[in-house]
């Protein structure tokens, strides 16, 4: 099949779907192109260009025709594999090949940590890539073989659900969580939801029925609802699990909320790696037309008008982050908002809008069939329900977990094989590391918080590299837009590689930690104020694994002087003891 041609109907009036058939059609953005696509879209040429240099999958000079991109996450990256894969086809990592063919890159996580290791070719996911396999593609790639004549078990994603509940274990059928809504009426809808105490699972855990009720309150002829399938933390494949099995009832969620704040139009954004659910999330958006779950007058009630679209990322962590997320579906640079106004009141193009996670709006769809104190009936008393948690890492059984709030890391860990652990990153890299001693903790917004993402770390994982590849991410994901974050997540990846290579020194690690509050503390929006976590929570409760590295010297530069001045010293023909540093 070929993916582009997949794009969701009316899809192709987006600007970054647009782009993204350019990049598949020539392998960059060729620049002739960009004007008349401006013009036809409506858009400030700087607007298209802003755009192109944002998102991490447009590229200004051609790549390959293979273009290759292999995550570089702790749990489903593996850039020993990439280095293999490049001295098989002779190319440097982000240099396309003299002859155009081929190149081969990193990129942040794919989401696919169950069943790692994992890239992306043009776009299409390859998971549990092993070095054996790769004369075998290198090979693929030479004879310049199609993608749809590879073997398509390299391509094939497990849904790997190891424990169900709730949630996972209920099947619903078709409308059902709809049918009860306008049977009950939007009220009734709201009461059950508030009765739920259900709090969102993208990780901020805002209540649910709160956030529906202010939007519905907030003056406008127009709302929105957005689905945040976006999913960029390192660590976390839920939300991919969820669309796969569950699709229609988060679509029927959307509509549900819709039905309750009065909005006509939802978007799912769907993050960029996960283009290979396009075509059934449309059948799906298709199949609930027909059965008048979306369209006019759904289920025979006058005036309830609400269809989706669907608008695919582009590869930026950032527009997870829910304004973010608005200015990449209004076609700009994804920058996070200064807020207030929240989107309830000024979201999508100015309107009341509820952006909610994908767990959360399937929740939503069971509480409104079964009702606001069944699902209150599990959790604890300030995380009522389950939680879905991507297990990856060193344990045996990665894959989906779902459990009452409230259980202890212990538990988790003993369910999915991962005893051992030294360490467990709960939340991906913006959430907390979590040692041995810690494991009695509550995986709940009342101990630890988490969007779902578990990452579990053996003994015989080197925590200082796994700390530094998250700041590394931070560093790379950074929108630029306020300085604290812009620099300040650079710099934290500089004293990290410094101390990491064997050259830091007690100086470096206590500036480090100086500068890691203040990015916390002065930037402006979630990403900036958590870059820093992982290397302070590592300093707070395995300080020996930075004292390990440290010099046993007060101070060494960053970059070695006496070498700099070498050029220097060859110009005016000295290297005498003067001319050197001592
Ligand atoms: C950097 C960053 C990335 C985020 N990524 C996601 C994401 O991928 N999915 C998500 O649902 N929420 C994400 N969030 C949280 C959203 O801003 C927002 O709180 C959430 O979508 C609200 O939905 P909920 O109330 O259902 O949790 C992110 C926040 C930040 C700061
Ligand atoms: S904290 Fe970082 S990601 Fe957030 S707005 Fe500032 S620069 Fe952008």
């Amino acid at each position: 099949m070929n993916i582009a041609s997949s794009l969701p109907s009316g899809g192709d009036i987006h600007l970054l779907h647009r782009l993204r058939a350019l990049q598949d059609r020539h392998q960059h953005i060729p620049p002739q192109t960009i004007a008349p696509l401006a013009s036809e879209l409506g858009l400030p040429v700087s607007q298209v260009e802003a755009v192109i240099d944002f998102y991490s999958f447009f590229h200004r000079s051609p790549r390959g025709h293979f273009d290759i991109l292999f995550s570089n996450c702790t749990s489903c990256g593996d850039l020993v594999l990439m280095q293999q894969l490049c001295d098989l086809l002779g190319v440097v990592p982000g240099v396309t090949r003299a002859d155009g063919l081929v190149s081969v890159d990193q990129t942040s996580c794919v989401g696919m940590c169950d069943q790692g290791a994992a890239a992306l070719i043009n776009g299409r996911t390859l998971t549990c890539l092993s070095a054996q396999q790769l004369p075998a593609l290198a090979a693929l790639i030479h004879a310049g073989t199609p993608l749809d004549e590879w073997p398509a078990e390299w391509f094939a994603v497990q849904d790997n659900i190891r424990q169900a509940a709730l949630l996972l274990n209920d099947t619903l059928s078709s409308g059902d969580g709809l049918r009860a809504a306008v049977q009950a009426g939007a009220e009734q809808l709201l009461a059950e939801l508030r009765q739920s105490s259900l709090r969102g699972r993208g990780g901020a855990g805002f209540n649910t029925s709160l956030k529906w009720q202010l939007c519905r309150a907030a003056p406008a002829d127009t709302r929105y609802v957005v689905c945040n399938a976006d999913e960029g933390e390192p660590g976390t494949f839920k939300d991919r699990v969820l669309l796969t099995r569950y699709a229609q009832q988060v679509f029927e969620g959307m509509a549900l909320c819709a039905y309750a704040i009065g909005a006509q139009h939802g978007f799912l954004y769907l993050r960029g790696e996960y283009r290979y659910l396009l075509p059934q999330l449309e059948a799906t958006l298709a199949e609930m037309r027909t059965a008048n779950l979306l369209g006019e007058n759904i289920l025979q009630q006058p005036g309830f008008n609400f269809d989706i679209s669907i608008v695919l990322g582009a590869g930026a962590y950032i527009c997870g982050e829910e304004s973010a997320l608005l200015e990449s579906l209004e076609q700009k640079r994804g920058v996070p908002r200064v807020r207030p106004p929240f989107p309830v009141t000024h979201g999508y193009l100015g309107q009341p809008t509820v952006v909610d996670n994908v767990e959360t709006l399937l929740a939503a769809t069971h509480i409104a069939l079964h009702g606001g104190q069944w699902f209150r009936d599990h959790g604890t008393q300030d995380s009522s329900g389950t939680k879905i948690l991507s297990v990856s890492g060193d344990c045996m059984a990665p894959g989906i977990y779902e459990f009452p709030f409230g259980i202890s890391l212990q538990t988790l860990l003993a369910a999915c094989g991962g005893q051992d652990a030294q360490a467990v990153q709960v939340g991906g890299p913006s959430g907390t590391l979590v040692s041995r001693a810690e494991f009695g903790r509550k995986l709940a917004f009342e101990d630890l918080a988490t969007g779902g993402s578990i990452m579990i770390y053996g003994a015989q994982r080197d925590l200082l590299a796994v700390v530094r590849n998250f700041t590394h991410f931070f560093a790379h994901e950074s929108c630029g837009f306020c300085t604290p974050c812009r620099v300040g997540t650079p710099l934290l990846r500089q004293y990290l590689d410094k101390i990491a290579s064997g050259h830091g020194t007690a100086y470096d690690r206590e500036e480090m930690a100086r500068l890691g509050k203040l990015v916390k503390r002065r930037s402006h929006c979630g990403l900036g104020q958590t870059a820093a976590n992982p290397l302070l929570d590592l300093l707070e409760k395995f300080p020996q694994v930075y004292a390990e590295r440290l010099l046993h010297q007060d101070y060494e530069p960053f970059f070695d002087l006496d070498a700099a001045l070498a050029t220097t010293r060859t110009l005016t023909h000295r290297d005498d003891a003067e001319a050197h540093l001592s």
